[in-house]
């Protein structure tokens, strides 16, 4: 037991000596960034025979080829995806991002070095300045909405427990207008049942956002959106499953990549058209997190998201309900995942614990 003691700085010189080898090979591995003039080059000389000399699939091949050569300079394929994995296409060929073999693997025949210059070549020919790049587009909490000019197809379900059941089953469609414009297509289905009441299950009430970003930085990894969402009352509200109203909703969001640290928040100020019995409020949630990419193709981010609400008038007026929410998502290509449990931490509540996944599919067109 007391050698521990006297073992101990030389445990700790090792340790040190492995997290300085460590942080030398991220360095040294981070300096393998290509070079998008010698790229250019690269590009000439083997790419151009299938995706021409304009890069946009129009080589003298193309014709002949069973899958037409991308166009490169389509910034909804080649801006979407972080330099890694333009890389690992063009090393491993089509495949590695599950598309056409056609494309061929370079990995032997060009070298290291080629393969990241023509890479970074590769991302430098969309040419549109407002397109924010697929750097930005940070892991998807399952609560707090994201400031990425998203396209995808999401669906999920909530399930509120405690006194009463609510479950919610919603589908969302993003589509990308431009480099930094979506909108935003929301239902959901619901099935309550109230403390001691009636169950019912039916249709829930539906939204249309627009979501526009209003600054980003490639190099320091941050985004801001601003944009506004419509509730439309299609649930009904006799039967407790809609507002029965329609709501207007402003809204801010914003993200930051930190060395791989994620930070992601929204503030949203609710206002009902008429004031009815629904209440105009205000809610804001963040949510903090880290990702580990084990492959550029493979997202693994722990998150803990905080969420609040405060009803601004009604007889609850200033009664803050407010939920912490641990998840885990998995993204890999196109395709994401994530479950967690929302667990509220105010007096005020909805439900005792409310477990929640989604599942989402990115398409590009
Ligand atoms: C034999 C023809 C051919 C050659 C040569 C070729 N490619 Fe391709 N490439 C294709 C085809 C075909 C596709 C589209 C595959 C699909 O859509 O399923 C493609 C797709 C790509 C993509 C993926 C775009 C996306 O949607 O993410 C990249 C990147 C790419 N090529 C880069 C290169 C580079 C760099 C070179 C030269 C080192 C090169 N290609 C040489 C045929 C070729």
């Amino acid at each position: 037991m007391r050698n521990g003691n006297q073992a101990k700085p030389r445990q700790a010189m090792l340790g040190m000596t492995v997290v300085i080898l460590l942080m030398l090979m991220a360095y040294a591995y981070g300096q393998i960034v290509g070079n998008p003039r010698r790229g250019r080059a690269v590009f000439e000389q083997y790419c151009t025979l299938c995706h021409g000399s304009d890069a946009k699939g129009t080589g003298p091949l193309a014709k002949t080829l069973p899958v037409p050569p991308a166009d490169l300079t389509d910034c909804r394929r080649t801006a979407e995806d972080p330099v890694e994995v333009t890389e690992g296409t063009i090393r491993h060929g089509g495949s590695y991002v599950g598309l056409s073999p056609v494309m061929p693997a370079w990995q032997g025949k060009l070298t290291d070095e080629q393969i990241a210059d023509a890479a970074s070549y590769v991302k430098t020919l969309c040419s549109d300045p407002d397109w924010v790049p697929g750097e930005l587009n940070l892991p998807r909490p399952l609560i707090t909405d994201k400031a990425y000019p998203e396209q995808e197809a999401i669906v999920g379900s909530r399930f509120g427990r405690g006194p009463s059941k609510d479950t919610e089953t919603f589908g969302t469609i993003e589509y990308r207008i431009n480099g930094l414009t979506n909108v935003e297509l929301t239902t959901n289905y619901l099935n309550t049942r109230p403390d001691g009441g009636q169950p019912h299950a039916g249709l829930g009430d539906s939204s249309i956002a627009l979501n526009r970003v209003v600054a980003f930085s490639r190099e320091n990894r941050w985004l801001a959106s601003a944009g506004l969402e419509l509730g439309l009352p299609t649930g009904s509200h006799s039967r407790g499953l809609g507002s029965g109203d329609l709501v207007w909703q402003l809204f801010a969001r914003a993200g930051w990549d930190w060395r791989q640290v994620v930070i992601q928040g929204d503030a949203i100020l609710a206002l009902p058209q008429k004031n009815a019995d629904v209440k105009s409020a205000i809610a804001y949630d963040v949510a903090i997190g880290r990702y580990f990419q084990p492959d550029p193709r493979m997202q693994i981010t722990p998150m803990v998201e905080f969420n609040s609400e405060t009803p601004l008038n009604g007889p609850s007026r200033g009664e803050t309900k407010s939920a912490v929410l641990p998840e885990i998502r998995v993204k890999w290509l196109q395709w994401g995942a994530a479950f967690g449990v929302q667990v509220p931490i105010t007096g005020a509540r909805d439900f005792d614990t409310r477990p929640m996944f989604d599942i989402f599919y990115e398409f590009t067109f």
